[in-house]
């Protein structure tokens, strides 16, 4: 395909100013925005004002932080398309996971470090460097004589890492300034380095916090063991019944809701060329493990499961202690897909271990509250078509379709709220390693995402008004 000459002059401004963009994201990734922990609260307010300036920056209007009962978000727009042309919703999240452990990393999380093509730093691929890629492509245009193609609203959460609580609770309000024809997201792993992908579905999430009280005090594993319930053995009792050994969760009513997939999903999903040796290879695992009726790709982005993320009690540090513990706690997480309610899931699950729960030991269940429904796109819109276009133009590739076993929060809080179609176009590569030491970001991909975007946009314009056309 020929490049349409109105992109001639943003996709070489993008070229000519790759060390000026790199350079941006450095600053970007240098503030530790990490939303899970308090003592780094400036840092995430600082992170959402440096992003606010330059969203500003790169020609957005309107721009401004909006304060919540948590961490800010922060907004901005450029509506000046004219008439007939649609308008784009940007989301992206600019908090970060904790970078613990520290002593794992290479480099230190916070100072971005080029190896190999790759940034290593923490918010490198997940997703500052995505969501970057959007205000780059945005500035591009806005530099160039002709604008923008599209109006655009960027909207950027500082809380996406902790299930998004206040943008929950803040789409439903707003209505009339997150209107938009669709919105779209760049927050997922492409298949390999230079095979890109629109995933169409993510999974939601339940996460639940366990405690088991025992005796009023750690007792002498002697003077008491055998005598008195101890609270890791019971709380290792209930987890060792959530899940048989072939990953089925046991909890009553789990896959009640559970839609099944259809045969032209089954399908599609099974073309996908996957390399499952390689997979396992790069995680470090001797294979796959799960549900045996269901394929890899099939078990990661299309079946519900249950994962102790963490447990603690009793004494961990060197050598031996003989002790028995007062108490123990597990953090567990339960990945949902369509049509699964979290807080229904979170009330199953609380029933459900209440009920097993030793008599001897006391249980308290609670939900973290950030619970979030799975989503399903539509990929048989004109957006994911222009979606697929523009990776074709930069990578030679139309992206595979696939649905990834993550979630993202606002994705079905905008289907349901806003009725918004949603586009999720990632650029990160599966071996980022996010959320895990050493992440980090493909520096290719950073460039060849802005180029990406520039085509999307310009490209969904058109088609945009192409169908207008059509019914008018
Ligand atoms: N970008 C990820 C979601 C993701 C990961 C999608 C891998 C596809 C593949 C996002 O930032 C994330 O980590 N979400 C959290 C949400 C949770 C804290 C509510 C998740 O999935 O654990
Ligand atoms: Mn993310
Ligand atoms: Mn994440």
């Amino acid at each position: 395909m020929v490049t349409d000459r109105a992109l001639e002059a943003p996709l070489s401004y993008a070229a000519q100013h790759q060390s000026a963009h790199l350079e941006e994201l450095f600053e970007f990734l240098r503030i530790p925005s990490i939303s899970a922990q308090p003592q780094h609260r400036e840092d995430v307010a600082r992170a959402a004002e440096w992003l606010a300036d330059s969203m500003t920056a790169a020609g957005l209007e309107n721009v401004r932080i909006i304060e919540t009962d948590g961490h800010p978000l922060v907004y901005g727009d450029n509506l000046k398309a004219g008439p007939g042309a649609p308008t784009v919703l940007i989301y992206g999240h600019y908090d970060v996971q904790p970078p613990e452990p520290l002593d794992l990393w290479e480099s230190p999380p916070f100072e971005p470090d080029v190896r190999d093509d790759y940034v290593y730093a923490r918010g490198s691929a997940d997703d500052k460097g995505q969501l970057f890629i959007h205000v780059k492509a945005i500035e591009a245009f806005v530099r160039c004589r002709n604008g923008l193609p599209v109006n655009v609203k960027v909207l950027a959460e500082g809380e996406e890492e902790v299930g998004g609580p206040s943008l929950a609770a803040f789409i439903p309000e707003q209505e009339e300034l997150l209107s938009a024809d669709v919105a779209v997201i760049s927050d997922t792993p492409m298949l390999a380095i230079g095979k890109p992908a629109i995933v169409y579905g993510l999974r939601g999430l339940a996460y639940m916090l366990v405690d088991v009280y025992g005796p009023k005090r750690d007792l002498h594993s002697g003077h008491y063991g055998g005598a008195v319930k101890n609270p890791i053995n019971a709380l290792a009792h209930i987890i060792a019944r959530l899940q048989d050994e072939g990953g089925k969760v046991l909890i009553p009513g789990f896959y009640d809701d559970v839609r099944t997939l259809d045969e032209e999903e089954r399908k599609i999903l099974s073309e996908l060329p996957f390399d499952e040796q390689a997979w396992a290879e790069e995680i470090g695992v001797l294979g796959p493990w799960g549900e045996p009726d269901y394929t890899l790709i099939e078990r990661i982005g299309a079946r519900p499961t249950l994962d102790v993320n963490g447990i603690v009690g009793g004494y961990t540090g060197e050598g031996g202690k003989t002790v028995l513990p007062a108490h123990a706690h597990a953090k567990i997480s339960m990945r949902l897909v369509p049509d699964q309610n979290p807080e229904e899931i979170a009330d199953a699950f609380t029933r459900y271990v209440t009920e097993i729960a030793p008599p001897e030991v006391r249980v308290e269940v609670q939900t973290t509250g950030g619970g979030s429904f799975a989503s399903i796109s539509d990929y048989n819109t004109d957006a994911v078509r222009a979606a697929a276009d523009a990776y074709y133009e930069v990578y030679g590739e139309k992206p595979v379709l696939m649905r990834e076993g993550g979630s993202i929060p606002v994705v079905g809080q905008l289907q349901s709220h806003l009725g918004l179609e949603t586009v999720l176009m990632g650029f990160s590569s599966p071996d980022a390693q996010i959320h895990a030491p050493n992440e980090r970001f493909y520096l290719p991909n950073y460039y060849q995402g802005i180029e990406t975007v520039i085509h999307f946009l310009y490209g969904y314009a058109q088609r945009f008004r192409a169908e207008h056309v059509e019914e008018s």
